[in-house]
Protein backbone atom coordinates (compact mmCIF):
# COMPACT_ATOMS: atom_id res chain seq x y z
CA UNK A 1 0.00 0.00 0.00
CA UNK A 2 1.18 3.54 -1.06
CA UNK A 3 1.21 5.54 2.15
CA UNK A 4 0.67 9.33 2.74
CA UNK A 5 3.19 9.41 5.30
CA UNK A 6 6.02 6.79 4.51
CA UNK A 7 7.63 5.69 7.50
CA UNK A 8 11.24 5.95 5.68
CA UNK A 9 11.36 6.89 1.71
CA UNK A 10 14.58 5.18 0.56
CA UNK A 11 13.30 6.10 -3.51
CA UNK A 12 13.34 10.40 -2.23
CA UNK A 13 16.29 9.22 -0.89
CA UNK A 14 18.14 8.65 -3.45
CA UNK A 15 16.85 11.05 -5.53
CA UNK A 16 17.80 13.82 -3.94
CA UNK A 17 21.83 12.31 -3.59
CA UNK A 18 21.49 10.48 -7.22
CA UNK A 19 24.34 12.99 -8.81
CA UNK A 20 26.84 12.45 -5.91
CA UNK A 21 25.92 8.99 -5.25
CA UNK A 22 26.36 7.80 -9.05
CA UNK A 23 29.34 9.40 -9.22
CA UNK A 24 30.73 7.45 -5.96
CA UNK A 25 29.62 4.25 -7.28
CA UNK A 26 30.80 4.12 -10.85
CA UNK A 27 33.60 5.92 -9.92
CA UNK A 28 34.46 3.18 -7.56
CA UNK A 29 33.50 0.47 -9.67
CA UNK A 30 35.62 1.77 -12.66
CA UNK A 31 38.36 1.47 -10.88
CA UNK A 32 38.00 -1.93 -10.03
CA UNK A 33 38.20 -0.80 -6.11
CA UNK A 34 36.15 -3.74 -4.55
CA UNK A 35 37.96 -4.96 -2.03
CA UNK A 36 40.00 -2.95 1.05
CA UNK A 37 40.64 -0.32 -1.23
CA UNK A 38 41.28 3.73 -0.61
CA UNK A 39 37.56 4.54 -0.68
CA UNK A 40 37.23 2.44 2.96
CA UNK A 41 40.28 3.97 3.73
CA UNK A 42 38.44 7.29 3.48
CA UNK A 43 35.68 6.70 5.31
CA UNK A 44 37.17 5.13 8.21
CA UNK A 45 39.30 8.29 8.90
CA UNK A 46 35.86 10.63 8.14
CA UNK A 47 34.29 8.45 10.58
CA UNK A 48 36.89 8.12 13.35
CA UNK A 49 36.99 12.27 12.89
CA UNK A 50 33.50 12.23 13.51
CA UNK A 51 32.93 10.54 15.81
CA UNK A 52 36.28 11.74 18.10
CA UNK A 53 38.29 8.64 18.70
CA UNK A 54 41.25 7.53 16.37
CA UNK A 55 39.93 4.32 14.77
CA UNK A 56 37.12 3.68 12.98
CA UNK A 57 37.33 -0.12 11.25
CA UNK A 58 34.16 -0.84 8.43
CA UNK A 59 32.90 -4.25 8.93
CA UNK A 60 29.66 -5.79 7.56
CA UNK A 61 26.95 -5.03 10.15
CA UNK A 62 27.25 -3.78 13.84
CA UNK A 63 25.97 -7.34 15.17
CA UNK A 64 29.83 -7.94 13.58
CA UNK A 65 30.64 -5.15 15.37
CA UNK A 66 29.66 -6.21 18.75
CA UNK A 67 30.72 -9.71 18.36
CA UNK A 68 34.13 -8.37 17.01
CA UNK A 69 34.43 -5.95 20.00
CA UNK A 70 33.62 -8.76 22.54
CA UNK A 71 35.93 -10.80 21.37
CA UNK A 72 38.86 -8.19 21.16
CA UNK A 73 38.04 -7.64 24.95
CA UNK A 74 38.83 -10.82 25.49
CA UNK A 75 35.25 -11.53 26.52
CA UNK A 76 34.47 -15.69 26.45
CA UNK A 77 32.70 -18.18 28.40
CA UNK A 78 32.40 -17.97 32.16
CA UNK A 79 31.93 -13.54 31.86
CA UNK A 80 29.05 -12.13 32.33
CA UNK A 81 27.93 -9.06 30.05
CA UNK A 82 25.40 -7.04 31.43
CA UNK A 83 22.87 -5.08 28.82
CA UNK A 84 19.44 -4.09 28.63
CA UNK A 85 16.49 -6.27 27.17
CA UNK A 86 14.98 -3.43 25.51
CA UNK A 87 17.11 -3.25 22.41
CA UNK A 88 17.51 -4.83 18.88
CA UNK A 89 18.03 -8.74 19.35
CA UNK A 90 22.03 -8.35 17.63
CA UNK A 91 22.95 -6.57 20.64
CA UNK A 92 22.09 -9.90 23.10
CA UNK A 93 23.29 -12.82 20.24
CA UNK A 94 26.52 -11.00 20.27
CA UNK A 95 26.92 -11.91 23.16
CA UNK A 96 25.73 -15.51 23.60
CA UNK A 97 27.71 -16.04 20.66
CA UNK A 98 30.82 -15.34 22.30
CA UNK A 99 29.60 -17.88 24.93
CA UNK A 100 29.28 -15.65 27.57
CA UNK A 101 26.27 -14.99 29.27
CA UNK A 102 23.96 -11.57 29.11
CA UNK A 103 22.85 -10.06 32.49
CA UNK A 104 19.91 -8.26 31.02
CA UNK A 105 19.02 -5.37 32.93
CA UNK A 106 15.89 -2.64 32.57
CA UNK A 107 15.90 0.67 31.21
CA UNK A 108 14.37 4.10 32.65
CA UNK A 109 12.10 6.67 30.93
CA UNK A 110 14.42 7.73 28.16
CA UNK A 111 14.58 3.63 27.08
CA UNK A 112 17.93 3.92 27.65
CA UNK A 113 20.09 1.70 30.83
CA UNK A 114 19.13 2.60 33.96
CA UNK A 115 22.19 3.22 36.12
CA UNK A 116 20.23 3.03 38.70
CA UNK A 117 19.77 -0.68 38.33
CA UNK A 118 23.42 -1.35 36.86
CA UNK A 119 25.42 -2.25 40.70
CA UNK A 120 22.24 -4.15 41.45
CA UNK A 121 23.29 -6.46 38.42
CA UNK A 122 27.22 -6.57 38.52
CA UNK A 123 28.43 -10.46 39.70
CA UNK A 124 31.68 -11.34 40.49
CA UNK A 125 31.70 -12.53 37.00
CA UNK A 126 30.89 -9.15 35.06
CA UNK A 127 33.69 -8.32 32.98
CA UNK A 128 31.54 -6.09 30.65
CA UNK A 129 28.64 -3.48 30.39
CA UNK A 130 27.05 -3.01 27.02
CA UNK A 131 24.87 0.09 27.13
CA UNK A 132 22.74 0.56 24.00
CA UNK A 133 21.75 4.26 23.26
CA UNK A 134 18.39 3.87 21.82
CA UNK A 135 17.01 5.98 19.39
CA UNK A 136 19.41 8.54 19.27
CA UNK A 137 19.78 9.37 22.87
CA UNK A 138 23.07 8.39 24.39
CA UNK A 139 22.47 6.65 28.05
CA UNK A 140 24.10 8.52 30.83
CA UNK A 141 28.03 7.63 30.85
CA UNK A 142 28.73 9.76 33.11
CA UNK A 143 27.21 7.31 35.76
CA UNK A 144 28.10 4.51 33.80
CA UNK A 145 32.11 5.23 33.45
CA UNK A 146 32.31 6.07 37.43
CA UNK A 147 30.74 2.28 38.12
CA UNK A 148 32.83 0.65 35.24
CA UNK A 149 36.09 2.36 36.31
CA UNK A 150 35.29 1.77 39.96
CA UNK A 151 35.29 -2.04 39.10
CA UNK A 152 37.29 -2.38 36.36
CA UNK A 153 34.91 -3.13 34.00
CA UNK A 154 35.05 -2.82 30.33
CA UNK A 155 32.17 -0.49 28.31
CA UNK A 156 31.39 -1.41 24.46
CA UNK A 157 28.77 0.93 23.32
CA UNK A 158 25.89 -0.36 21.08
CA UNK A 159 25.49 3.20 19.08
CA UNK A 160 23.93 1.49 16.31
CA UNK A 161 21.17 4.16 16.69
CA UNK A 162 23.28 7.16 17.96
CA UNK A 163 25.64 8.02 15.35
CA UNK A 164 25.62 11.76 15.98
CA UNK A 165 24.47 11.82 19.49
CA UNK A 166 26.59 13.34 22.04
CA UNK A 167 26.39 13.09 25.60
CA UNK A 168 28.42 16.01 27.70
CA UNK A 169 29.42 17.01 24.45
CA UNK A 170 31.36 13.67 23.44
CA UNK A 171 30.25 11.60 20.77
CA UNK A 172 28.31 8.23 21.10
CA UNK A 173 30.67 5.61 20.28
CA UNK A 174 33.70 7.46 21.95
CA UNK A 175 33.29 6.27 25.55
CA UNK A 176 34.14 3.07 25.76
CA UNK A 177 37.12 1.06 24.74
CA UNK A 178 34.99 0.88 21.23
CA UNK A 179 31.81 1.89 19.88
CA UNK A 180 29.64 -0.37 17.44
CA UNK A 181 27.47 1.10 14.63
CA UNK A 182 24.87 0.16 12.00
CA UNK A 183 24.87 1.31 8.75
CA UNK A 184 21.34 -0.48 7.78
CA UNK A 185 19.97 1.09 5.39
CA UNK A 186 17.41 3.22 7.51
CA UNK A 187 20.18 4.29 9.95
CA UNK A 188 20.68 7.54 9.97
CA UNK A 189 23.74 6.94 8.17
CA UNK A 190 22.53 4.06 6.00
CA UNK A 191 24.25 2.37 3.26
CA UNK A 192 22.67 0.53 0.55
CA UNK A 193 22.97 -2.55 1.89
CA UNK A 194 24.58 -3.72 5.19
CA UNK A 195 26.98 -2.27 7.02
CA UNK A 196 28.84 -1.23 10.04
CA UNK A 197 31.86 -0.34 12.09
CA UNK A 198 34.05 0.12 15.20
CA UNK A 199 35.33 2.56 16.98
CA UNK A 200 38.44 2.98 19.32
CA UNK A 201 41.16 4.94 20.64
CA UNK A 202 43.23 1.20 21.36
CA UNK A 203 45.05 0.30 18.50
CA UNK A 204 45.36 -3.30 19.52
CA UNK A 205 41.34 -3.44 19.76
CA UNK A 206 41.68 -1.92 15.97
CA UNK A 207 44.21 -4.07 14.97
CA UNK A 208 42.60 -7.38 15.97
CA UNK A 209 38.93 -6.04 14.90
CA UNK A 210 41.14 -5.28 11.76
CA UNK A 211 42.13 -9.10 11.21
CA UNK A 212 38.66 -10.68 12.46
CA UNK A 213 37.08 -9.28 9.50
CA UNK A 214 39.30 -10.48 7.20
CA UNK A 215 39.75 -14.19 8.42
CA UNK A 216 42.30 -13.26 10.21
CA UNK A 217 44.99 -12.45 8.07
CA UNK A 218 47.50 -9.94 8.21
CA UNK A 219 47.15 -8.90 4.32
CA UNK A 220 50.53 -7.06 4.98
CA UNK A 221 52.37 -10.27 5.58
CA UNK A 222 49.62 -13.13 4.91
CA UNK A 223 50.08 -14.62 8.40
CA UNK A 224 46.39 -15.67 9.83
CA UNK A 225 46.58 -14.66 13.26
CA UNK A 226 42.97 -16.07 14.76
CA UNK A 227 40.14 -18.12 13.31
CA UNK A 228 38.41 -14.76 11.67
CA UNK A 229 35.30 -13.86 10.00
CA UNK A 230 34.28 -12.80 6.36
CA UNK A 231 32.95 -9.50 7.64
CA UNK A 232 34.22 -6.47 5.24
CA UNK A 233 32.32 -3.45 4.69
CA UNK A 234 32.44 -3.41 1.10
CA UNK A 235 34.32 -0.69 -0.90
CA UNK A 236 31.68 0.33 -3.03
CA UNK A 237 29.29 0.43 -0.05
CA UNK A 238 32.50 2.60 1.93
CA UNK A 239 32.22 5.24 -0.87
CA UNK A 240 28.45 5.35 -1.13
CA UNK A 241 28.98 6.01 3.16
CA UNK A 242 31.75 8.67 2.71
CA UNK A 243 29.31 10.90 0.44
CA UNK A 244 26.41 10.67 2.83
CA UNK A 245 28.42 11.09 6.07
CA UNK A 246 28.96 14.99 4.76
CA UNK A 247 25.51 15.16 4.55
CA UNK A 248 24.85 13.31 8.59
CA UNK A 249 25.40 17.00 10.23
CA UNK A 250 22.30 18.31 8.08
CA UNK A 251 20.26 15.43 8.38
CA UNK A 252 20.29 15.55 12.24
CA UNK A 253 19.64 18.85 12.66
CA UNK A 254 16.59 18.31 10.37
CA UNK A 255 15.59 15.37 12.89
CA UNK A 256 15.38 16.95 15.57
CA UNK A 257 13.38 19.90 13.55
CA UNK A 258 11.21 17.18 12.69
CA UNK A 259 10.75 16.01 16.42
CA UNK A 260 9.99 19.50 17.92
CA UNK A 261 7.63 20.00 15.31
CA UNK A 262 6.14 16.25 16.58
CA UNK A 263 6.35 18.27 20.69
CA UNK A 264 4.80 20.97 19.59
CA UNK A 265 1.60 19.63 17.75
CA UNK A 266 1.63 16.29 20.48
CA UNK A 267 2.38 18.00 23.46
CA UNK A 268 -0.75 18.88 25.26
CA UNK A 269 -2.52 15.43 23.94
CA UNK A 270 -3.24 13.55 27.08
CA UNK A 271 -2.36 9.69 27.29
CA UNK A 272 0.48 10.22 25.22
CA UNK A 273 4.41 9.83 26.30
CA UNK A 274 6.55 12.11 23.79
CA UNK A 275 10.15 11.08 23.80
CA UNK A 276 11.78 14.55 24.92
CA UNK A 277 13.97 13.80 28.01
CA UNK A 278 16.04 16.15 29.89
CA UNK A 279 18.63 17.73 27.86
CA UNK A 280 20.85 19.41 29.71
CA UNK A 281 23.82 17.23 29.01
CA UNK A 282 22.37 15.66 25.75
CA UNK A 283 22.01 16.03 22.05
CA UNK A 284 19.95 13.40 20.61
CA UNK A 285 19.80 12.99 16.91
CA UNK A 286 16.64 10.96 17.13
CA UNK A 287 17.36 8.22 15.06
CA UNK A 288 13.62 7.23 16.03
CA UNK A 289 10.73 9.31 17.15
CA UNK A 290 8.65 6.81 19.68
CA UNK A 291 5.88 7.73 21.76
CA UNK A 292 3.78 5.70 24.12
CA UNK A 293 0.22 4.98 24.31
CA UNK A 294 -1.72 2.25 26.07
CA UNK A 295 -4.40 1.66 23.35
CA UNK A 296 -1.73 1.08 20.85
CA UNK A 297 -3.45 -1.62 18.47
CA UNK A 298 -6.02 0.77 17.57
CA UNK A 299 -4.13 3.28 17.48
CA UNK A 300 -2.00 2.19 14.99
CA UNK A 301 -5.08 0.95 12.62
CA UNK A 302 -6.23 4.48 12.90
CA UNK A 303 -3.08 5.91 11.58
CA UNK A 304 -2.85 3.16 9.12
CA UNK A 305 -6.59 3.82 7.77
CA UNK A 306 -5.19 7.73 7.08
CA UNK A 307 -1.95 6.61 5.31
CA UNK A 308 0.56 6.91 8.34
CA UNK A 309 3.24 3.94 7.95
CA UNK A 310 4.42 3.34 11.67
CA UNK A 311 6.84 0.51 13.24
CA UNK A 312 6.97 -0.61 16.52
CA UNK A 313 10.58 -1.26 18.11
CA UNK A 314 9.55 -3.91 19.54
CA UNK A 315 6.21 -5.39 20.43
CA UNK A 316 7.31 -8.22 22.66
CA UNK A 317 10.45 -9.08 25.42
CA UNK A 318 13.09 -10.57 23.82
CA UNK A 319 12.77 -13.46 26.50
CA UNK A 320 9.76 -14.19 25.22
CA UNK A 321 10.81 -15.79 22.23
CA UNK A 322 11.33 -19.15 23.02
CA UNK A 323 13.95 -20.10 20.12
CA UNK A 324 16.41 -17.63 21.91
CA UNK A 325 16.80 -19.59 25.21
CA UNK A 326 16.74 -16.60 27.31
CA UNK A 327 15.67 -16.17 31.29
CA UNK A 328 13.00 -14.29 32.25
CA UNK A 329 14.86 -11.67 34.21
CA UNK A 330 10.97 -10.25 34.97
CA UNK A 331 11.36 -6.23 33.93
CA UNK A 332 8.26 -4.57 33.96
CA UNK A 333 9.12 -1.33 32.68
CA UNK A 334 10.47 -3.36 29.62
CA UNK A 335 7.52 -5.55 29.09
CA UNK A 336 4.79 -2.37 29.10
CA UNK A 337 7.15 -0.67 27.17
CA UNK A 338 6.98 -3.34 24.71
CA UNK A 339 3.04 -3.03 24.86
CA UNK A 340 2.91 0.75 24.06
CA UNK A 341 5.55 1.88 22.12
CA UNK A 342 4.88 3.27 18.59
CA UNK A 343 7.69 4.89 16.44
CA UNK A 344 6.15 7.96 13.94
CA UNK A 345 7.77 8.44 10.46
CA UNK A 346 11.29 10.12 11.27
CA UNK A 347 14.00 10.19 8.05
CA UNK A 348 15.95 12.81 6.36
CA UNK A 349 12.84 12.94 3.89
CA UNK A 350 10.28 13.38 6.10
CA UNK A 351 8.73 16.73 5.29
CA UNK A 352 6.55 19.72 7.61
CA UNK A 353 3.55 18.22 5.57
CA UNK A 354 4.32 15.15 6.72
CA UNK A 355 4.45 15.84 10.76
CA UNK A 356 1.25 17.65 10.01
CA UNK A 357 -0.86 14.69 8.63
CA UNK A 358 0.65 12.84 11.57
CA UNK A 359 -0.08 14.96 14.19
CA UNK A 360 -3.78 15.53 12.69
CA UNK A 361 -4.32 12.10 12.30
CA UNK A 362 -3.26 11.60 15.96
CA UNK A 363 -5.62 14.43 17.53
CA UNK A 364 -8.34 12.80 15.77
CA UNK A 365 -7.69 9.59 17.45
CA UNK A 366 -7.75 11.03 20.86
CA UNK A 367 -10.30 14.01 20.36
C1 LIG B 1 20.39 -1.11 18.93
C2 LIG B 1 20.85 -1.95 17.79
N1 LIG B 1 21.91 -2.77 17.97
C3 LIG B 1 22.38 -3.55 16.97
C4 LIG B 1 21.80 -3.54 15.73
C5 LIG B 1 22.32 -4.45 14.67
O1 LIG B 1 22.74 -3.74 13.55
P1 LIG B 1 23.00 -4.49 12.16
O2 LIG B 1 21.69 -4.73 11.52
O3 LIG B 1 23.87 -3.55 11.39
O4 LIG B 1 23.71 -5.77 12.49
C6 LIG B 1 20.70 -2.71 15.48
C7 LIG B 1 20.05 -2.67 14.17
O5 LIG B 1 18.90 -2.35 14.02
C8 LIG B 1 20.22 -1.90 16.54
O6 LIG B 1 19.16 -1.08 16.37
Amino acid sequence: MAYRVPFVDPREHYRRLKPEIDHAITDTLAKGDLVLRQQLRDFERHLAEFVGVKYAVGVNSCYHALHFSLLAAGIGPGDDVVTVAHTFVATVSAIVHTGATPVLIEVGKDYNLDPDRLEGALTPNTKAILPVHLNGRVCDMDRILTVCRQRGIIIIEDAAQALGATFDGKGAGSFGLTGCFSFYPFKALGGFGDGGAVTTDDPDVARMVTLLRFNGEDRETGEYHYHGYTALLDNVQAAALDVKLSHLPQWIEHRRHIAERYRKGLQDVPGLGLPHFSEARHFDSFQNYVIRTKNREQFRQHLKDRGVETLVHWPKPMWAHKGLSLKDPELPATESICREVISLPMSAETTEEHVDIVVESIREFFS
